[in-house]
């Protein structure tokens, strides 16, 4: 048996102060920096600026964001204060569109505020503060359980790829992808874990490899054009990846370069999930096809995190930030309430009802 993963709380409210506390993550592995947000634009930028990152985080911060804004607000009457509530929900919504935890933990925050309709201010702000904490502890739970279905279709030993980061960072603990390899880490699994470096924005080589060496896993660092290399020497018998959004056919958009690993995952017979909570899973998506894909600057190709810039001046560039893997290359869904299997349209509604 391993020893238990010690792991990091990357987001969290520090009421005395209205401030949302956020592990810098643009500034890892080279320096562990806390950021105390009191504005919503600073809040906003963490979130635009993935100092915060990865769906289950995102919608944790926006959560927080949401009830600091209305906190912050001098309004006397339950509607004036909806009205605040209102501009500070649709402003958080604007930072990132492929996420759904964004806007499933936004809606979640105003539908905890209707329900407090007759009561008093101070009242309604109490109760918004209630829910973006058991929206943080419930993922908590909910990756622990992911975490455990996982654990259920791996063996000890295996080789696992995962591409960007569905870490203990990008969420409340543990992680998506990542919470069979602590869990696996703490009963002696011994995974060999290999991660995509992930470009343009490193979260695999810069978070990933950074996290799971800090908990004692093995871990090798590839780049992205090695994973067809590391599944044909035979190293990979599964692949775990996160996931932003899944449609109600099982298409999941994650981290750009997915669907390749994907794609690649089905050349060489070896298994691909996706790990999702059900706050990613958006039935009101039919496919892949409504997802919208978040494009970003073209300095995250060209310039950012080289010394000096690595492409022409102008040149033309294009950066998509998510794919959308296409459902039949996808094994299982493995939610907190069980794994999803083809066809999806049907597997993944039985899970809400459990
Ligand atoms: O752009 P990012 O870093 O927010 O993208 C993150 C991912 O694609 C993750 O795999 C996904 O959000 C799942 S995190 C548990």
């Amino acid at each position: 048996m391993g020893k238990p993963v010690d792991v990091i709380q990357s987001v969290r409210l520090d009421d005395e102060k209205d401030a949302l506390i956020l592990l810098d993550q643009t500034l890892l592995p080279n320096e562990k920096r806390f950021l105390e947000l009191k504005e919503m634009k600073d809040i906003w930028d963490a979130i635009y600026l993935l100092k915060v990152r990865g769906a289950p985080a995102i919608g944790i911060a926006a959560a927080y964001g949401a009830y600091l804004g209305t906190k912050g607000s001098a309004a006397e009457t339950y509607q004036d204060l909806y009205e605040d509530f209102k501009k500070v929900k649709d402003y958080l919504a604007t930072s990132r569109p492929t996420a759904v935890n964004l806007f499933w933990a936004l809606e979640r925050m105003e539908a905890r505020f209707k329900k407090e309709e007759g009561n008093t201010v101070s009242e309604v702000k109490a109760a918004l503060k209630e829910e973006s904490e058991l929206i943080r502890a419930e993922d908590e739970k909910v990756c622990e359980s992911i975490g455990e279905y996982a654990l259920s279709v791996l063996e000890p030993g295996w080789g696992i790829l995962t591409h960007c980061n569905a870490g203990t960072i990008a969420t409340a603990k543990y992680g998506t992808a990542l919470a069979p390899i602590y869990l696996g880490q703490e009963q002696g699994y011994d995974f060999k874990v290999f991660a995509d470096e992930t470009r343009p924005l490193l979260q695999g080589a810069r978070l990933t490899a950074w996290e799971l060496q800090e908990a004692g896993v093995d871990v090798t660092l590839i780049c992205d054009n090695m994973a067809s290399i590391v599944m044909k020497e035979g190293k990979i018998q599964a692949v775990l990846v996160g996931c932003d959004r899944v449609a109600a056919n099982g298409d999941s958009a994650n981290k750009i370069g997915t669907s390749g690993v994907a794609i690649l995952a089905k050349h060489y017979n070896v298994p691909f999930y996706v790990c999702a909570p059900l706050s990613t899973v958006d039935l009101a998506c039919a496919t892949g096809d409504d997802i919208h894909i978040e494009l970003r600057p073209s300095s995250e190709i060209t310039s950012q995190w080289y010394e000096k810039p690595m492409a022409p001046a102008d040149v033309k560039t294009y950066n998509p930030a998510f794919d959308v893997t296409d459902n039949d290359l996808i094994t299982g869904i493995i939610t907190e309430n069980g794994i999803a299997y083809a066809p999806f349209t049907e597997s993944l509604p039985k899970m809400f009802k459990k």
